[in-house]
Order: structure tokens, then sequence, then C-alpha cells
């Protein structure tokens, strides 16, 4: 399995988002957008207008996290904004199908992402209706906790899951992630790596995410 790190610009200077799309451009292939509408989740963050200021800055896949609430009445404009993916949460609307229509529809990838409080079994019906799983690996709302160990163990359960079923798509995890914890990550499914804090809150971005490549290979003995 490839092992794809996703900065989230969360953890980079709110002043500065142009720098820090330069600062990871070629080291990585995505970037994540935590978007929080302070609701779902206690904190505010940005709307589409920022990714629509970004997209003309950068080649990234642009990977858009919903943490809002019923995403399926303003998801629309994260796409026309520029958004390649879009997440939506199980927990955020009781339409979540066909949310994540809406997505594929409009020619996106439609991501499914579940709170570390959610079953993983919530997402096996709708397998079929999603590109990729995000397996929140902190509460979501905000960068630099640490990772819940017992959300591995739902990773691990999804990955089984998909093999059974001759399915492979990513699992990516978010929340937490840094050289000790992404090891563990992979070897439990994961394929997607978020990570905010170990990437923007050191002073060197490039180096950082080499060090998460490797230490996400040493630790399960391959890339
Ligand atoms: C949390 C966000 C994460 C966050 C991760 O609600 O979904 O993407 O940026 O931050 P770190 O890597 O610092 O845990
Ligand atoms: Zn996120």
């Amino acid at each position: 399995m490839a092992v794809r790190i996703a900065p989230s610009i969360l953890a980079a200077d709110f002043g500065c988002f142009r720098a820090a799309l330069e600062a990871i451009e070629g080291a990585v292939d995505i970037v994540h957008f935590d978007v929080m509408d302070g609701h779902f989740v206690p904190n505010l963050t940005f709307g589409p207008a920022l990714i629509r200021a970004l997209r003309p800055a950068s080649k990234l896949v642009f990977d858009v996290h919903l943490m809002i609430e019923r995403p399926e009445t303003s998801l629309s404009s994260y796409i026309d904004a520029g958004a390649d993916r879009v997440a939506i949460h199980h927990e955020a609307t009781p339409h979540v199908h066909r949310a994540l229509m809406m997505i594929r529809e409009a020619g996106r990838q439609a991501g499914l992402a579940i709170n570390p409080g959610t079953p993983v079994e919530a997402v096996f019906p709708l397998l079929d209706a999603v590109d990729y799983v995000l397996v929140m690996t902190v509460n979501p709302g905000f960068g630099g906790q640490s990772l819940i160990p017992a959300t591995l163990k739902k990773v691990a359960a999804l990955r089984r899951r998909l093999a059974e079923g001759g399915r492979r798509i990513p699992i990516m995890v978010d929340g937490g992630i840094d050289p000790t914890t992404i090891g563990p990550a992979k070897a439990a499914g994961a394929d997607e790596f978020v990570a905010g804090t170990a990437v923007f809150g050191t002073g060197d971005p490039r180096a950082a995410i080499a060090a998460l490549k490797e230490a996400a290979g040493r630790m399960t003995g391959g890339r």
C-alpha cells in the first residue's frame, strides 16, 4: 500500500495560506482543508471563498473535509470553488446517501467521514456510494490532539470488510498522525494520512513529510 500524506492547512499560518501550499507543493500531491461551521463542531474555520481563492495558486488535489451540519445544503459551493474531493460526516445529516450522490454527480470524489464514537458498521451500507472513507482518529474540531487508539480497530475492521467485498478504496485517517502513530495506522489498513501539526507545526514542512513517510515505512516494513 502506498503512503499518501495529506497536510492539513488547519495547522498553517492563517495569514499565509498561499505560502503554506508552496511549502508542500511537490512533496505531496494532496492538501486537506478542514471546513468547520461552529455548529457541527465548536470551532469555525473557513468556507468556499478560501478554496476558490487558492485554487489557481496550486496544482495539488484539494481534499475538502466538511465538518458542517446538513452538508447537502452547501456542498455545491465547495465543488464550484474547486474541491476535487469532498468528505461529509455521517453524523451531520439524515441524507448521507443523497449528499454522497451529489458529490459524485458533480464528477468529484465522495468521502464519508465518521467520528470516533460512530461504529464503523455505519459506513458498510454506503460503501458502494463512496470513493474513500475518512476515519476520524480524534474528535473533530481542533488540531493538535492525540490519536485515540481504539479508532484504529475501526480502520482494521473496515479494511477487512472492503477486502471481503473485493473493494480497494482509500482509508484516510485524520487526527493525531505523527511519526509515532503513522506506523500503527498504516498497519491497521490506512493508506491516506492527514497531518496538520506534524507538518505545519514544524519549521520545515518538507522534512516533516519525509519523516512521516520514513516512519510509516520503518514501522511496517515497506511503503
Ligand atoms: C480535526 C481535523 C484534522 C486536523 C488534524 O478536526 O479534521 O484534519 O487538522 O490536525 P492534527 O494533525 O494536528 O491532529
Ligand atoms: Zn480533517
